[in-house]
């Protein structure tokens, strides 16, 4: 597996090649980045991995300057998963000029969920998977559904901009206990985590009520929200909406999504699981 840090560097390692597999990553890699490899994989292209923490997606007061940075164990962990290729510049590197032409995703999306807390994510996301894509020119991306509104913005961004790329979602990838696997789970105490598993469960437990039948679904996330306030959790979102389109979810929908952020301590967890009822 090659490492590369510039920008010339990707274009030599990529030039005759196939066209590749991508997984755009931030680093601290866990199990569930390598579920994502492996899907990536299976779709026969040599593998390209991303290592890049974005300062454009984080906002002020956010862990950018606190977010692991852990190159060597990252490698170790995409050598042993079968990448092919890993691109981890450096912020010079990405935006050797300041980025004055960004993204701008639409408010009704960018302002919804985590972007109404994160002003400017989606933006910084949507244009540093543009350029992503543009450097490595890949057939086919890779991206986790954890992250469920973002894969949302990037199959637009590629819809929208006719990008040549394949997006493919991996499925989110859960500790025993059902916390969702995540970078930013390194940050909670050892009390903390033992009580992460709070916030599947509450949107589980949405989960379980529509299956059951229930169609109240603001009065199903605010009664989820509530236990979570009450358990000590600081809630952003817990809301049931369409898997597709992300609107509001009707009574008749078939496909569905429970979603919630919330901050323990001082980290913040987002978690999602997607309901298909019957027709
Ligand atoms: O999901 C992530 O790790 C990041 O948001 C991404 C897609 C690599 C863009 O920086």
């Amino acid at each position: 597996m090659q490492v590369v840090h510039t920008v010339a560097a990707l274009r030599a390692a990529l030039a005759g090649a196939d066209r590749t597999a991508c997984v755009p990553t931030m680093g601290n890699l866990h199990a569930g980045h390598v579920s994502l490899v492996e899907l990536a994989k299976r779709h026969g292209a040599p593998v390209v991995a991303s290592i890049f923490v974005n300062p454009l997606q984080f906002g002020a007061g956010e862990d950018f300057e606190r977010y692991p940075r852990t190159l060597d164990a990252d490698c170790a962990r995409l050598a042993a998963a079968g990448c092919d290729l890993v691109f981890a510049p450096e912020v010079t590197e990405m935006y050797p000029v300041p980025q004055t032409y960004t993204i701008a995703v639409p408010a009704a999306l960018a302002n919804d969920l985590c972007g109404a807390f994160r002003p400017g994510h989606f933006d910084g996301v949507a244009t540093v998977v543009l350029k992503l894509f543009n450097l490595i020119q890949p057939r086919i991306a890779v991206f986790g559904k954890k992250d469920f509104q973002q894969l949302h913005v990037i199959r637009e961004l590629v819809r929208q901009f006719n990008l040549p790329v394949g997006i493919l979602a991996g499925d989110t990838l859960r500790e025993t206990d059902g916390l969702a696997m995540s970078s930013r789970n390194g940050y909670l105490s050892p009390a903390e985590r033992i009580q992460a598993t709070q916030l599947h469960r509450a949107l589980a437990d949405v989960q379980s009520a529509i299956e059951r039948g229930e169609r109240d679904f603001d009065t199903l996330a605010a009664t989820a929200a509530r236990h979570l306030k009450m358990a000590g959790w600081r809630v952003d979102y817990v809301a049931v909406r369409d898997a597709e389109t992300l609107a509001a979810a009707q009574p008749g929908g078939t496909r569905l999504v429970v979603l919630g952020a919330a901050t323990l301590g001082t980290t913040r967890l987002i978690d999602n699981v997607e309901i298909s009822l019957p027709t």
